[in-house]
């Protein structure tokens, strides 16, 4: 009993600090010797197979059969770690960089409505990220809504919930709309990268590339008369800028949405806020800007 007790508690102490690490995802129930694992691999693939003939070697058919269920099923009801870890298990490998942005540019261009975007964001297997996230977190708030936020990933509530900016940060962006008449029944709101990376790691500039056509798309679709990005990453991506966010937060830029030009902002990440609560004042004549810009 004695013996139960402490290996539970070893077993539960290691699971912790994977956790801490940022390892929160498991990528399968039994360790798999990837060095071993190299024989299919030189096959030529059968016909019909298409892109799974490219799948990890002996992940054929039988396989796909045996594909795990969508995330969610996966978890155990037991898990000490519950809601924190998900198991995956991915029978392609991931594809090469530029073949990645190219997929997911033609995928986005045949989204003719956001439903449809989300669907096709849902089936898209070239972001890793897809394979350790729960789920994916599409959007929030009123698409007809005349102003747009863009963040730049979901973390852990967002992974939970399925929904952008629920966690402290999504509060505290909550708060400073309210503060300007807004919420989420007038705004829309998303991320440049769809999926929580493992342990709330920045996405790499590689997942972002990927992402980046569908969250133009998403933009195109909604179409809002005012674009707002939050935080550095955001406006890098979408307003092509390199400076950091301190040199481009207040500036109005112009952002190309499909046929149409319209008026974007950058400000700080509510999540930066949270850490340097000073730039709160700074932030909020960025919001008293898109305040007027939202009544001219
Ligand atoms: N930070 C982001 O950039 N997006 C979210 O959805 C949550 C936190």
């Amino acid at each position: 009993m004695a013996m139960t007790t402490d290996s539970n508690k070893a077993a539960r102490e290691l699971l912790a600090f994977y956790v801490e690490a940022g390892a929160d995802a498991v990528l399968g129930e039994a360790p798999v010797d990837r060095f071993a694992d190299v024989g299919p691999a030189l096959h030529p693939p059968l016909e019909g197979e298409g892109r799974q003939a490219e799948s990890r070697p002996g992940w054929g058919e039988s396989q796909r059969q045996t594909r795990s269920p969508p995330p969610g099923e996966l978890r155990s009801p037991t898990s000490p770690l519950q809601g924190e870890v998900k198991q995956v298990a991915s029978t392609t490998l991931p594809l090469a960089p530029e073949a990645a942005v190219m997929a997911a540019r033609e995928a986005a261009a045949t989204a003719a409505s956001l439903d449809d975007l989300r669907a096709i964001l849902d089936q898209f297997e070239g972001c890793a990220l897809r394979a350790t996230a729960s789920r994916l977190v599409f959007a929030d708030g009123n698409p007809a809504g005349r102003v747009m936020f863009v963040g730049e990933a979901p973390g852990r509530d967002e992974d939970l919930q399925g929904l952008p900016f629920v966690g402290r940060s999504g509060q505290l962006l909550d708060r400073m709309l309210a503060a300007i008449g807004l919420d989420r029944t007038s705004v829309y709101i998303a991320n440049i990268v769809p999926w929580r990376p493992p342990g709330n790691r920045t996405p790499t500039p590689q997942e972002s590339q990927t992402c980046l056509p569908f969250i133009r798309r998403q933009i195109e679709l909604a179409d809002p008369d005012l674009l707002v990005c939050l935080g550095g990453p955001s406006a890098q991506a979408l307003l092509g800028v390199r400076e950091g966010i301190m040199r481009t937060r207040g500036r109005w830029f112009s952002y190309q949405s499909g046929a149409r030009e319209i008026r974007a902002i950058a400000t700080f990440h509510p999540a930066f806020l949270l850490r340097s609560p000073l730039q709160k004042r700074i932030a909020w004549r960025d919001f008293l800007a898109i305040r007027k810009a939202l009544r001219t």
